[in-house]
This record gives structure tokens, C-alpha cells and sequence, in this order.
């Protein structure tokens, strides 16, 4: 169903309340999901992006009820990932002439996704615009990383509206689209999150990018994201937001996280969370086991700290599988200044806590000089010294 955005602007996604997962399984969805389409009505007849692919049938007949897919004169692919290009095919099936406006980027990725060279496509740059009547014009933005090389932004002048695509997004089931209709907790919990687990590794382009636009000075009255809530109350303030995130983010706020196997390395964790609270007593400090929390939900929480400890006991001469694939995801999401420091419980060979601090320095962390490598149960000697890793951390 159609929702009217502004004037001749309708929304014609889907809010998909029963998603779990995205990227495969990489990323969580606690809170529903949308991929987010528009259809412009001006003299002209402009489709922005479509939906995922297992979703093309209902997009298709949807758009059908809403409007004869001939009278449809341009379509433009923000991002050729399959979530907002998915029901491309199918709709290329009813009108396959229709004009394509993509970057050079996009046109190599749906090229090699759906296997169509024969599509009508048409090149757009940055600064480069397309008349759609009534005295509006749609221009193009690239948004090179944000989310893929061939990602791209569509401003629509008149309405002041930044189709901004994966960019400000949320994954967030809002089903009356709007950021001031939206539970506020969850909607700024799920923005910050995606930032952490998607956007953080490209902070230095977010940066740029953003500097990119403020000097263009165009009026924006709605940033139209492909994920969550629309931002029409303030829209400024999530701009603002990423400006920070951007910046190698961090709050006063310790983070923990360890895996055990026979609660040893759990007992040193909460010693060191203890010591930190004392240390430094407005700190917030949390702590979480990789192998019984949501991998993104730690991520989050890594993103927002100044400082994290990471624990394992050794085992086969190496760390927990659950710490080795938390800390490769972690490499992959480049957070930068950020301190670190590491500890562990072993019985004979005891390599868990070099392991874990090149493992972190290998990350762009940090990693302070004291630690703990405790043999077998921690006793009151190796539990004391978590105080000189929390007076480390907290410097
Ligand atoms: Fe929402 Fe990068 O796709």
C-alpha cells in the first residue's frame, strides 16, 4: 500500500516486521525491518529503488494497483544490493525499456547479480540531474561506501527530499514511517547499531561525504533513508549524529567480554569489571559472554567505548572458536582509538593472552601492557591483578 510522503512523493516499500536476520545471518534484526521504495508522481514518473527479492511479486503487484507500470519513465537504482534491487528483474519482465539512472558502479554490480547487459542503463555522476517536471529536478550524489562502491544518494529539489538510501537507515519496523511516530529508545538503539556493524568501517568516506554535502547547501526538509524511519522531524539531527560517530566515537564506557569453560575466566571478567567501577566511578561498564550474546548488540557496545578487555582460557594452544570469530569481525569493523586489554585462565600451555593481544593490536586497538594469565582457578594473587588492567583502561 501507497503512503504519502510529501505532496506528489508516495512510499511503496515493505515494512517487513518478521525479518531476523540480514546479510545471511551476519547481522541481527531485533526490532523488524523495511526496505524502503518511493514512486514520484511530478510530469514525470520516477520509481526510487524497489525491495528484496522475496518480497518482488507482492512489490510488483502493489505498484500495479497503484499506477500502469508503462506510465513509469525512470527508474533510479540508489544501490544495486539485492534488498533494494531484488525486484528488479521482475519488474523488468513488464516494462523492460524502461531507463535505468544509476552509477557506473551499479551498473557493474546488477549486471553481475542478475545477468541483464541488455537493460536501458544511464550513467549519472555526482552533480548530474534529471528533469522530472513541475519545475523539480531529482540530482545525483555518489555515495561511494555507503554503502558499496556503486551506492548513490538522489536529492529532489522542490521538496528538499534526500533519498539517501543504506545512509542514516535503521534496520526498524516503523510502520508509520516517520522518526517522530517511532518508539524513540528503539529507533536511536537500531541507528547506532547499524552504524557500528555497517557503516563504522567507512567512517573516514562518512566524514568526507558529509562535509561534501553541508558545502552544497541544499535544503533538506526529509532524508527518505532505504531502511526504518523516514527523518522529517529534524532531519538535520541524524546527519549530525553520523558526523560524530564518524569521528572515532567513544562514550565513558568500559566494555567487557570474555567466553569461558569453566567459569574461571568469568570470575577474572567481573573482577576487572569491579576494579573499573572503582577506579573510575563514573564509568559505565558492562560486561557480556561472546558465546551467550548477539554478536552485532556487542558490537554496539564496543562502538560506544572508550576502552574493552576481551578474555578467553586457552585451549588447543589457541583461544575459544567463539572469541577467534568475534575478534575477525571485530578486525573487520576498524574501530580506532580505542584502548584494550587482555586476560585469561589455562591449565598447561597458557597462550590465550598473546594471542589476544596481537589479535587486537592486528585490530587498530590499543592494548595496555598489564594482564592476566592465570593458571587453573584464578586464586587472590591473579584476581588482585585486574586492578593495575582497570587503572590502564581508565587513564
Ligand atoms: Fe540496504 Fe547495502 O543495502
Amino acid at each position: 500500500m501507497k503512503k504519502q510522503i510529501k505532496n506528489n512523493v508516495y512510499w511503496v516499500g515493505k515494512v517487513d516486521w518478521e525479518l531476523e536476520t540480514f546479510h545471511g545471518d551476519d547481522y541481527s534484526i531485533n526490532n523488524g525491518s523495511s526496505q524502503n521504495a518511493y514512486l514520484i508522481r511530478e510530469e514525470k514518473t520516477v520509481l526510487i529503488d524497489t525491495v528484496w527479492k522475496p518480497h518482488a511479486n507482492d512489490f510488483v503487484e502493489n505498484l500495479e494497483k497503484e499506477i500502469e507500470l508503462e506510465k513509469i519513465d525512470y527508474i533510479i537504482v540508489n544501490h544495486g544490493e539485492i534488498d533494494h534491487s531484488g525486484a528488479l528483474p521482475e519488474l523488468m519482465k513488464k516494462i523492460p525499456n524502461t531507463p535505468i539512472y544509476c552509477t557506473q558502479k551499479a551498473v557493474d554490480s546488477l549486471t553481475g547479480q542478475f545477468h541483464h547487459p541488455e537493460w536501458n542503463f544511464n550513467v549519472v555522476k555526482t552533480g548530474d540531474t534529471l528533469d522530472i517536471g513541475n519545475g523539480k529536478q531529482l540530482v545525483f550524489v555518489e555515495m561511494t561506501m555507503l554503502h558499496w562502491p556503486d551506492s548513490m544518494a538522489t536529492y529532489m529539489t522542490g521538496d528538499n527530499i534526500l533519498f539517501s538510501n543504506d545512509a542514516f537507515g535503521q534496520h526498524f519496523a516503523v510502520d508509520e514511517l516517520f522518526n517522530d511516530k517511532a518508539d524513540q529508545c528503539k529507533l536511536w538503539e537500531e541507528a547506532i547499531k547499524y552504524y557500528a556493524n555497517i557503516l563504522n568501517p567507512f567512517s573516514m568516506l562518512v566524514k568526507r561525504k558529509i562535509d561534501e554535502i553541508t558545502a552544497l547547501n541544499l535544503p533538506i526538509d526529509i532524508i527518505a533513508t532505504s531502511h526504518g524511519a523516514i527523518w522529517r522531524d529534524n532531519p538535520l539531527q541524524i546527519i549530525e549524529k553520523y558526523y560524530e560517530w564518524s569521528q572515532a566515537y567513544k562514550e565513558d564506557q568500559i566494555t567487557i567480554v570474555y567466553d569461558t569453560m569453566w567459569e574461571g575466566t568469568t570470575k577474572l571478567a567481573h573482577k576487572i569489571a569491579q576494579e573499573v567501577a572503582l577506579a573510575s566511578p563514573d564509568t559505565r561498564v558492562k560486561v557480556f559472554n561472546i558465546a551467550k550474546t548477539d554478536k552485532n548488540d556487542i558490537m554496539t557496545e564496543v562502538f560506544r567505548s572508550k576502552a574493552i578487555a576481551v578474555g578467553s582460557p586457552t585451549v588447543g594452544n589457541n583461544v575459544l572458536s567463539t572469541v577467534s570469530g568475534w575478534l575477525a569481525f571485530l578486525k573487520e569493523l576498524k574501530f580506532k582509538e580505542k584502548k584494550a586489554a587482555v586476560f585469561g585462565c589455562y591449565g598447561w600451555s597458557g597462550e590465550s593472552p598473546k594471542i589476544l593481544r596481537e589479535k587486537l593490536a592486528q585490530s587498530g586497538f590499543e592494548v595496555v601492557e598489564p594482564e592476566i594469565r592465570c593458571k587453573w582457578n584464578p586464586r587472590q594473587e591473579d584476581l588482585d591483578k585486574a586492578k593495575a588492567i582497570a587503572l590502564a583502561l581508565t587513564q
